[in-house]
């Protein structure tokens, strides 16, 4: 083994830099925090390429002096903290000492502050020389990573790079509602957030996907002794299919916490269809002494002490909110007689005020998813394909009886009431008289949950002429490394093109035209396989149903209908009734006639 030696100041700073400086994003994350530490009110963000070419932040906070600006990009030099006691009373969202010179080791840096600016270049730092009068500081970042190659082979695309960027100016935003933020990429104007208060500033984000709708909005609040809870939230009837509109800022600084993330979509689990996840920012304003930040270089995670507490908080504040009746507790109409051979199949919802001087700068040293049914529905197919070895199926067409239908993982026996076909009302519901009832039932919704039961009985694939191409995230590659198979059990099939980037070369029939939408889930998918098998069946079969509003020719109808009847349970693939009966007693009772 070779001696031990010191390393290279330079070499050593470029080493601690990759602890803090990833990409582009983690750069504007530092300067960010700075200007908002320095009490600025307003910030302008303009980056080139993604910021991989620049990345300037102008902000119009307290500023910093000659002696400052030659100190602030040293190592381990702050103006924030003084004593290890300041730590665990943090009021700023820097306390490290170490943004500004981790950045300046590895881009040229220029900071003018105050009617002085200096330049770092890639960790060697040129004299202090006048610069720009205007109150605040503007900090430059430019070529990141070009003296570091190896580093620069880690960037994505400038677009890539350039949206997470956004995504982290968003967060940041949602955390400071009164401070104005302007971003600009490539010199176009693409955010502006006004200065404003917590619930419309959490609107605005939500707004800025466009199948928010805004009218849908929840407010709930939870005080403890040690904290207090503040959420704004979309209404149960408003969700999306991945967790990205879940963010959780613990004093104003958002944070990854898998825990809490979980603790939401279980409180909520029982008012959503399954694999939808609500709109939901959770602000958890903590006694400082209790948090620690200093965990995790990028301060993305921290340490709370009294953790549990705040779980259990989440889920009363949630559960107290939403007036919602579970969907695995509501009864199914008893509208046949049923002989069970096998248990049911589960269709669960898843479970500073400015101008006060500034220190200066000092050298410091639910319940969980039962996959069975999943796993039957392989075993048959594979035993057809085996037994056949032939070609996939294409998918059944509406069957006219029970004996023809796609295998069903579960049989039945069931004794079919008489019944006529009334008609479609509303273009929405099917309407049938039986003896003493009317039953109206939901066309989208049952349609759906036919397809489902075909979608998981047979595969049936659309190849694409060109492969749809998508970059993701490192943890989703990793994730589609070990797991893509999932996908391709659906007829998803994907291939790894390069690091980072994915194929996809066919999807279920059923799905034509929404690849964008398979691919936005597939980028948003690391967690358990068995809520991504979930998600996907139920994206796969909401888009190719009947929809509300369709209206139906009579053959299709009364098929349906009777297809209806052979269901074992009346509910859609996301747990929810679908049919609704009114009996004839209560319209006798109406019109004051006795039955
Ligand atoms: N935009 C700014 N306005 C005023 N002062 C600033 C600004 N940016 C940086 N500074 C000063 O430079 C110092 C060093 O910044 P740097 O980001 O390196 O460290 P920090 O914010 O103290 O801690 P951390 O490493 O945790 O971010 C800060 O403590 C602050 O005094
Ligand atoms: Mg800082």
């Amino acid at each position: 083994m070779a001696s031990i030696r010191q390393l290279d100041p330079i070499v050593a700073s470029r080493i601690a830099a990759g602890e803090v400086v990833e990409r582009p994003s983690s750069v504007l994350r530092e300067l960010l925090d700075n200007s908002i530490d320095a009490k600025a009110t307003k910030i302008s963000i303009y980056i080139e390429e993604g910021g991989i070419k620049s990345l300037t932040v102008i902000d119009n906070g307290v500023g910093m002096d000659a002696d400052d600006l030659l100190l602030a990009c040293e190592s381990h030099a702050t103006s924030k903290v003084r004593s290890l006691d300041d730590l665990f009373n943090l009021k700023t969202l820097g306390f490290r000492g170490e943004a500004l010179s981790s950045i300046a080791a590895c881009s040229r840096l220029t900071i003018s502050s105050n009617g002085n600016s200096i330049t770092v270049d890639n960790g060697k730092k040129s004299p202090v020389v006048p610069g720009s009068i205007m109150q605040g500081t503007s900090i430059c970042m430019e070529d990141l990573f070009e003296n570091i190659p190896a580093r620069r082979l880690f960037l994505k695309r400038p677009q890539s790079e350039a949206s997470e960027c956004r995504k982290t100016l968003i967060e940041k935003a949602l955390g400071f509602e009164n401070i104005e933020f302007l971003f600009f990429s490539d010199g176009e104007l693409k955010l502006h957030f006004e200065p404003t208060d917590r619930k419309n500033r959490s609107v605005q984000v939500f707004s800025l996907d466009k199948s928010f709708v805004p009218a849908q909005i929840l407010q709930m609040s939870y005080k403890g002794e040690n904290e207090s809870l503040w959420a704004v939230c979309s209404d149960p009837g408003c969700h999306r299919r991945d967790r990205t509109q879940i963010r959780i800022l613990v004093n104003n600084r958002i944070i990854d916490s898998y825990q809490f993330v979980q603790a939401i979509t279980n409180a909520y689990s029982a008012a959503l269809p399954g694999g939808a996840f609500p709109y939901f920012h959770l602000f958890i304003d903590a006694n400082p002494a209790l948090v620690d930040f200093n965990i995790h270089p990028t301060k993305r995670e921290c340490k709370l002490r009294n953790q549990s507490a705040i779980y259990g908080a989440i889920t009363t504040m949630i559960r107290n909110a939403l007036v919602y009746k579970k969907a695995d507790t509501v009864e199914t109409p008893q509208l046949f007689s049923e002989v069970r051979e096998a248990p049911a199949r589960p269709y669960i919802a898843a479970p500073v005020s400015k101008g006060s001087s500034k220190p200066s700068i000092a050298q410091n040293s639910a319940k969980p998813f039962d996959s069975s049914w999943f796993e039957s529905a392989k075993a048959i197919l594979s035993k057809k394909d085996n037994a056949s070895g032939q070609q996939k199926e294409s998918p059944a067409k509406p069957q006219e009886t029970p004996v023809q239908r796609a295998p069903s993982v579960v049989t039945t026996t069931r004794i079919i009431p008489e019944y006529r076909y009334i008609g479609q009302v509303f273009n929405t519901f099917l309407v049938v008289e039986m003896e003493d009832k009317l039953l109206f039932i939901d066309q989208h919704a049952l349609h759906e949950r036919l397809l489902y039961d075909e979608i998981r009985a047979l595969k049936d694939l659309q190849r694409l002429i060109v492969p749809y191409s998508f970059e993701v995230e490192r943890s989703v590659d990793d994730f589609l490394i070990k797991n893509s198979f999932i996908y391709s059990d659906f007829g998803i099939e994907l291939t790894r093109r390069e690091d980072l980037v994915w194929d996809m070369a066919s999807i279920p029939a059923a799905c034509r035209k929404n690849e964008e939408e398979i691919v936005s889930f597939i980028r948003n998918q690391t967690g358990d396989l068995e809520s991504v098998q979930k998600g996907l069946f139920a994206i796969i079969a909401c888009h190719a149903a009947i929809k509300a509003g369709d209206p139906l020719d009579n053959v299709t109808a009364t098929s349906l209908v009777k297809r209806c009847f052979e269901l074992d349970r009346m509910v859609c693939p996301h747990g929810r009734e679908f049919t609704f009966s009114l009996s004839k007693q209560e319209l006798y009772r109406q019109v004051g006639r006795i039955v």
